[in-house]
């Protein structure tokens, strides 16, 4: 079964931990925080004091912060301090990722790092050996509700077919246009962490919702 992961980017925030509690006792198995700063993607969105609100709504399940904002290494201490349980960097947004993923392992999270579209799966050849988890981003990040972008189906088989060329049981996360009506497609292509924003909050029903995502 998939692991699901509503992103509260689509959220109420109005009512943001009635919206959290409502998913989680829906089934879904992670709270996926999206931080952006205005500056790595054209938004602004969250910061360590929602995200400490987060984790207290989340109760158990793991906060999932995803970081979207330049020079990540000045903040995961904060995020890490908020509650976070993985904390993933994009390796387009800081110049020393290897020293980021140290720093990341030294706080005690969890570490992914996240690559846009265009980034080759190639950056992480030395790197990956380091991860508890890949996101493969399938839309530009800093929205939601993108179509998704084709190409990243053959992108995160070849991740899926070098982890498994490794021996490594890191795990594959995917994000934007994930959708129950696709879901399948990123699960057969090797992932099994789906976040999904406006496929599961703004859907009719969020319970059929999160159940297609975990059956994919
Ligand atoms: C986009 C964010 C996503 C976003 C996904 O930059 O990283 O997590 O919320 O939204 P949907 O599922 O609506 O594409
Ligand atoms: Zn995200």
């Amino acid at each position: 079964m998939a692991i699901v992961a509503p992103s509260i980017l689509s959220a109420d925030f109005g009512h943001l931990a009635a919206d959290i509690q409502q998913v989680l006792s829906l089934g879904a198995d992670w709270i996926h925080v999206d931080v952006m700063d205005g500056r790595f993607v054209p938004n602004l969105t969250i910061g360590p004091v929602v995200t400490a609100a987060v984790r207290e709504a989340a109760g158990e399940a793991t906060v999932d912060v995803h970081l979207m904002i330049v020079e990540p290494e000045r903040y995961v201490a904060d995020f890490r301090e908020a509650g976070a349980d993985v904390l993933t960097v994009h390796a387009e947004a800081t110049t020393h990722l290897h020293r980021s993923v140290q720093q990341i392992r030294g706080l005690g999270a969890r570490v992914g790092v996240s690559l846009n579209p265009h980034t080759p799966l190639s950056v992480l050849d030395y790197v990956l050996d380091e991860l508890d988890l890949v996101l493969i981003m399938t839309v530009d990040p800093g929205f939601g509700g993108q179509a998704l972008i084709e190409a990243m189906f053959p992108k995160i088989a070849a991740l899926r077919a070098e982890l498994d060329r490794r021996g490594l049981s890191t795990q594959i996360e995917v994000d934007g246009g994930v959708k129950p009506d696709n879901a399948h497609r990123f699960v057969e292509a090797g992932a099994h962490v789906l976040v999904s924003g406006s496929g599961i909050f703004k859907a009719e029903d969020r319970a059929t919702a999160i159940r297609s995502l975990k059956d994919a």
